[in-house]
């Protein structure tokens, strides 16, 4: 009886060193120390020892299973420690960390950088002004008389007589022509305010202004730098034309149509089957607004242009609600 326990001793120690995982060692403690285990059964049987024998057997059985318990634990201890962190409870660091969620600049914002490069690389550098302006800026330096309909109450929003929202970016061509003398080669981009709303116009919406003075500019550097911007923001074959209009601050003055980014110029319900779509004002600088900020207009000529980014966004993108820019919809803003 005694060399059998002995052996099983061996046995089990030796099962417990080769033990290679948790489940490998729960195997051996069922094998040795389970109910119907090798050890238990000895345990079970001392009943039919000789009396005297029994606590000798019995004191040896009971100190072997401690052996082989204490075995047991030292083995998994050092399981837990080497056999990587998988083991951990309930923690793997060998998953990839979850990512924070990342932020992009708005839609409209993407369209101002990207417009304003353009003509960076054109060697224009951006100006700035104010977006609560007064009456003089937005209106009668650029020669629009008092009585011209775009100071209408229904345009405009009024601080008070003298001061107001900027309706365009054009009061910037004024402001910077008083500080620099030609050449000037500038771009403006900045909120501007009507107070209009549907699905084409928001109360704010946002410019981009150009202006470029010096002597002997033309209309023809005019058709070819927004040639160039149109065919770089759009597509490098997009056609453009130049259609007569009016605007007080320029002369001769013009609206800038693209050939339509859905039809291609074959007509359908975004160019209202013209194949155009209109993008731009701009003109020559008219004489007038040289006058007021001291440029001689004998000496000098120039051109100045602007375009709304929310339509050029909308175009851009095929959108028909320009009030999604503004509504704060992730859903919309993340596919941007
Ligand atoms: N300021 C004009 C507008 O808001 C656009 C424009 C700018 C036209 C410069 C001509 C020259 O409609």
């Amino acid at each position: 009886m005694e060399d059998q326990l002995r052996s099983i001793e061996t046995e089990a120690l030796e099962a417990v060193e080769k033990a290679q995982d948790k489940e490998a060692i729960e195997g051996v403690k069922v094998r040795f120390l389970g109910r119907k285990g090798v050890l238990t059964s000895i345990l079970k049987g001392l009943g039919k020892l000789p009396r005297e024998e029994r606590p000798r057997i019995g004191k040896l059985a009971n100190e072997v299973k401690v052996q082989i318990e204490r075995a047991i634990k030292a083995r998994l201890k050092i399981l837990e420690k080497t056999a990587g962190p998988r083991l951990i409870k309930g923690f793997d660091p060998t998953l990839p960390g979850r990512s924070l969620p990342l932020g992009h600049s708005h839609p409209i914002t993407q369209i101002l950088d990207e417009v304003c490069s353009v003509f960076e690389r054109l060697g224009f550098s951006a100006a700035q002004g104010p977006e609560i302006e007064l009456d003089f800026y937005n209106f009668e330096a650029l020669n629009i008389p008092p009585d011209h309909p775009a100071r209408d109450m229904q345009d405009t929003f009024y601080v008070d007589d003298k001061v107001l929202l900027r309706t365009h970016t054009s009061p910037i061509q004024v402001r910077t022509m008083e500080l620099m003398k030609p050449p000037i080669r500038i771009i403006a981009p900045g909120k501007v305010y009507r107070c209009d709303s549907d699905i084409t116009h928001t109360p704010m919406f946002h410019q981009v202004e150009g202006l470029m003075v010096d002597e002997h500019v033309s209309f023809a550097h005019l058709k070819g730098i927004l040639t160039h911007f149109a065919q770089e923001i759009f597509h490098k074959d997009t056609k453009v034309r130049f259609r007569p209009s009016f605007f007080p601050f320029t002369e001769p003055s013009a609206e800038i149509d693209i050939q339509c980014v859905i039809c291609k110029g074959d007509g359908c319900r975004v160019c209202s089957q013209t194949g155009w779509l209109e993008v731009l004002g701009a003109g020559l600088v008219h004489p007038q607004v040289f006058r007021h900020v001291g440029i001689d207009p004998e000496k000098y000529s120039g051109f100045a242009f602007g375009l709304g980014i929310e339509r050029i966004a909308m175009l851009k993108y095929g959108i028909n609600d320009i009030r999604l820019f503004y509504d704060n919809d992730m859903r919309f803003l993340d596919q941007f």
